[in-house]
């Protein structure tokens, strides 16, 4: 039987983008080998990089080349050099340009503390105390994707930006943090801000009557002044957290921080096309060139297209169990360095990652390793 095969579409974007997205492509070809799969990567110019090469952040080359994809992994866009740039053609309006041709409306981003970075967590943990929730961000309409306007001059200059939502919108984005609460704890916690703004009234208003058409799963609902208090006290209380593109922005960074390190976090958005990877921690212009950025967001990247995508859980396992080994002997990135472990550099961490993981797959097939 032939290998499946999938094309990927690459994105290495900006600054740190680039070092990342490299650990995470040789992570993807070692499992590709392993687990008989074939993945042809194609790269594409996005981000400050295309405005540079071909005057503008998506180039249809690039579109086309993700549209036409069954995946794309991307790193990160923008920095200091298209800072002034105006709104629409700045790097990151070829980002929301891509979620939106993708139509990958359902953003997640899981949020874990990792055992060997316990210490990390900035908050005091009771001993049994987990951190591992799933937030589900809206991210193809919002505030984000409105009119933004800028009129009049001097003391007189107004500015404007339009939030809406529609009920399907929120129907099917609701939908999709139900389907992910079935296969965790069933719980899912709304956030909105539905005791000031009209789009968040629409918004709990239609998750209530789809919580009352799911009685297996236990919704509740929070502000979301509350919500980033409670995701800094009581962080285990979460399981699903469902939210509209704005407000899951600032919280998932939030939230990343007790994971130790934004760099540990990885994303993906699903549509009805091809799925979006990007860790979370963007393009770190203080960090470009000096191999100190953390690969672990891109590296899970990987993990989670393998499982969600390509349904291979045995894959995914394989990178976040090799992930956690090389950080339980105590190696680290400088943004995650503590007390007695060893501070490398990200292209020695990613090899490290990738050591323990080839070590595993000789121990998967313990024949394959015997001389004959
Ligand atoms: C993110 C980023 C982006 C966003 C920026 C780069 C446009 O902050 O993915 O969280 O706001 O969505
Ligand atoms: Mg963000």
């Amino acid at each position: 039987m032939s290998q499946p095969s999938w094309n990927i579409a690459v994105l290495p974007g900006d600054g740190i983008g680039p070092e990342v997205i490299r650990a995470a492509t040789s992570i993807l070809q070692d499992c590709a080998g392993e687990f008989g799969f074939h993945v042809n990567l194609v790269e594409f110019p996005f981000g400050g990089n295309a405005i540079d090469k071909c005057g503008k952040p998506l180039p249809e080359e690039t579109l086309d080349g993700c549209l036409k994809s069954d995946a794309v992994l991307l790193g990160a866009v923008g920095g200091p050099n298209w800072d002034s740039q105006p709104l629409d053609r700045r790097p990151e309006a070829g980002l929301l340009g891509l979620r939106q041709a993708l139509g990958v409306y359902a953003n997640v981003r899981p949020i874990q503390l990792r055992k060997p970075l316990r210490a990390l967590c900035p908050l005091r943990l009771n001993s049994d105390a987990k951190i591992d929730f799933e937030i589900i961000r809206e991210l193809v309409g919002d505030i984000y994707f409105g009119q933004h306007k800028t009129e009049g001059e001097g003391a007189n200059e107004r500015a404007s930006d339009l939030a809406s939502y529609s009920v399907p919108e929120i129907e099917r984005i609701t939908r999709f943090a139900f389907s992910r609460a079935r296969i965790r704890a069933r719980r899912v916690t709304s956030i909105d801000k539905a005791n000031v703004l009209a789009t968040s009234r629409l918004w709990r208003k239609t998750v209530t009557r789809m919580a009352a058409g799911a009685s297996d799963i236990a919704v509740d609902h929070l502000y979301v002044d509350n919500a980033s208090m409670q995701i800094i006290l009581q962080p285990s209380q979460f399981d699903v957290v469902l939210t509209s593109n704005l407000f899951g922005d600032i919280l998932s960074d939030e939230a990343a921080a007790l994971a130790g390190s934004i760099g540990m976090i990885p994303s993906w958005s699903a549509g009805d096309g091809p799925p979006l990877l990007e860790p979370i921690h963007g393009t770190a212009p203080q960090l470009v060139g000096k191999d100190m950025a953390n690969p672990s967001g891109a590296i899970l990247c990987v993990s989670l297209l393998l499982r969600e995508r390509f349904q291979m859980p045995e894959a995914a396992d394989a990178i976040e169990r090799s992930v956690d080994a090389a950080l339980a002997d105590g190696l680290r990135t400088a943004d995650i360095a503590e007390r007695g472990s060893r501070t490398i550099g990200g292209s020695q961490f990613a090899a490290e990652v990738q050591t323990r993981m080839r070590q595993a797959f000789r121990q998967r097939r313990p024949e394959r390793a015997q001389p004959a």
